[in-house]
């Protein structure tokens, strides 16, 4: 079966082709846009998806030695995301279902970084736990099947990756800033006497909260010349890393004992970080599964592979557009 899977939920333009489970083409179009306003501008996003999405799919079948004639499924994300962004991908997708009958299902983007993993390692078997971490969200989730997903927690406010690209801005670096925080903390081994709290939300063993972290950073280095924070900013880097690992990685481990599963799967953008990796390959004995960095961001390979299964098991569904949804 060819899947054309679509992605455009927030910063990325992206179109695959799969083969069943195979990746034929995966192509992603990251906007550059926005670096020099610190963050996603949502107008900015949605004008440059409308931009790009035509020649991207009509490049993606091109290169894959295909037409819309060959394409058996369309999966397109419908939620959550930004509502403009979400607009031009659904709608690009239900303008070729319509015009070229082609059957379509919505695709949740979290459901999508969910099986990304499954792109490298088709065998994982159910039940896992997944921890999708990334720019926008959050979460741990016990995958019973597809479709089928509890979530055991999430954070209470900010995402552990808007964490990075936010003490990213305050430290200097462009949008977004986890790799640049990674590859200054991988500087030193250690962060001396630097040191930043790692939340507990009272409640749910679970659940996460980054904001009183990045406010940490924010105090810390408000009051520090320019010298200070030139001179130690990979230890800064190093203490808010590790805080952001140690949360997750704690959450991550009371999900384990509470459900009895230790099969991990670590997604979303935040799952580049090599140091996270190793921590949680650590401490669940390697029973960790990841995809390479370049299937961890946003991209419509992911979105393709959980549509392509939603078939599989007859759960399709016509695209319905929820920004805010959740699993
Ligand atoms: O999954 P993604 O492409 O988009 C969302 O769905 O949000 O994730 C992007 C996020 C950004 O916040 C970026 O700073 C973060 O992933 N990120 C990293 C690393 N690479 C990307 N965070 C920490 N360490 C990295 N190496
Ligand atoms: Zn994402």
């Amino acid at each position: 079966m060819i899947t054309l899977g679509i992605e455009s939920s927030c910063d990325e333009t992206s179109v695959a082709v799969l083969e069943n489970n195979f990746i034929i083409r995966n192509c992603i179009y990251s906007q550059t846009e926005h670096s020099r306003y610190g963050g996603v501008v949502p107008e900015i996003a949605s004008r440059a998806h409308l931009e790009k999405i035509d020649w991207l799919t009509t490049s993606v079948l091109e290169d894959s030695s295909m037409t819309l004639s060959d394409v058996d499924l369309i999966a397109v994300t419908d939620s959550p995301g930004l509502a403009g962004a979400l607009l031009v991908g659904i709608s690009f997708a239900l303008g070729l279902h319509i015009a070229r009958k082609i059957p379509i299902t919505g695709v949740n983007h979290l459901e999508g970084h969910i099986f990304s993993v499954c792109l490298e390692h088709p065998e994982l078997p159910f039940p896992f736990l997944a921890l999708v971490v990334s720019g926008g969200h959050t979460a741990i989730y016990k995958v019973n099947a597809i479709g089928d997903y509890t979530c055991l927690g999430q954070t209470v406010d900010d995402a552990a990756g808007e964490a990075f690209d936010k003490v990213g801005k305050m430290l200097g670096f462009t949008y977004p800033a986890g790799r640049a925080i990674e590859q200054e903390a991988a500087q030193v081994t250690t962060s001396g006497d630097i040191s930043f709290p790692v939340a507990r939300v009272s409640g749910s063993s679970c659940d996460f909260s980054f904001s009183g972290l990045k406010t940490a950073v924010k105090y810390f280095v408000a009051d520090k010349s320019p010298e200070y924070i030139q001179e130690n900013r990979p230890a800064i880097c190093h203490a808010f890393q590790k805080a952001v690992i140690e949360s997750l990685t704690g959450n991550l481990l009371a999900a384990s004992k509470q459900t009895g599963i230790s099969r991990v799967a670590l997604v979303g953008g935040v799952a580049c970080n090599g140091k996270l990796r190793d921590t949680i390959k650590l401490r669940f004995n390697n029973s960790v599964f990841f995809p390479s960095p370049g299937l961890c961001t946003d991209n419509a390979a992911m979105i393709a592979l959980a549509g392509y299964k939603r078939k599989l098991h007859a759960l399709t569904r016509f695209p319905h557009m929820n920004p805010s949804s959740g699993l």
